[in-house]
């Protein structure tokens, strides 16, 4: 059986080819959500894309969730306004968290920058306490940097 780093090390390069060639935000998105869940079997897997000031709900799997988060609210507006990964072990303890299902018992949310600016987050819950640790965010953090060609354009001629 794999343990998390394996499974990360597995999953990065399957992520890298079925996200290359490929500039469609939501193709890239809807694969990666429906990839991670099925590597880590987590409850609920998504991305909230940043509108108009507000957090939009883009693809994932899982069940259905909330469609709006604001600047600086619930786990996912707060790594949007702190711009950096934020661990929750325990949902109940995390003021402000925003329960999208009662199943939910811990979460981790990666912010996907553009420069100095947050585009977009990976969102990520378990139903499992304390399910997520640095070596998640390390290898999240990664997986989310391959959305940027197709989020910005860039080809592999870009500078
Ligand atoms: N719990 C998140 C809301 C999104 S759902 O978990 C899918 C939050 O507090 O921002």
């Amino acid at each position: 059986m794999l343990n998390k780093k394996e499974k990360y090390l597995q999953l990065l390069p399957r992520l890298r080819s079925l996200t290359e060639g490929e500039t469609d935000i939501v193709a890239n998105m809807a694969n990666m959500a429906a990839a991670i869940k099925e590597t880590f079997e987590f409850f609920w897997v998504g991305f909230y894309i940043v509108k108009e000031n507000r957090l939009v709900l883009g693809p994932f799997q899982g069940p259905v969730a909330c469609t709006r988060i604001a600047y600086g609210k619930g786990v996912c507006g707060t790594a949007w306004k702190e711009q950096k990964t934020i661990i929750v072990p325990d949902v109940d303890a995390f003021p402000g968290h925003i329960a999208c299902s009662r199943f939910s018992r811990s979460e981790i949310v990666v912010p996907i920058m553009n420069g100095n600016e947050v585009v977009a987050v990976l969102d990520i819950d378990s139903e499992q306490l304390a399910a997520f640790d640095e070596t998640d965010a390390h290898y999240l953090e990664k997986i989310v940097t391959l959305l940027s060609p197709s989020f910005f354009g860039k080809t592999d001629s870009d500078c």
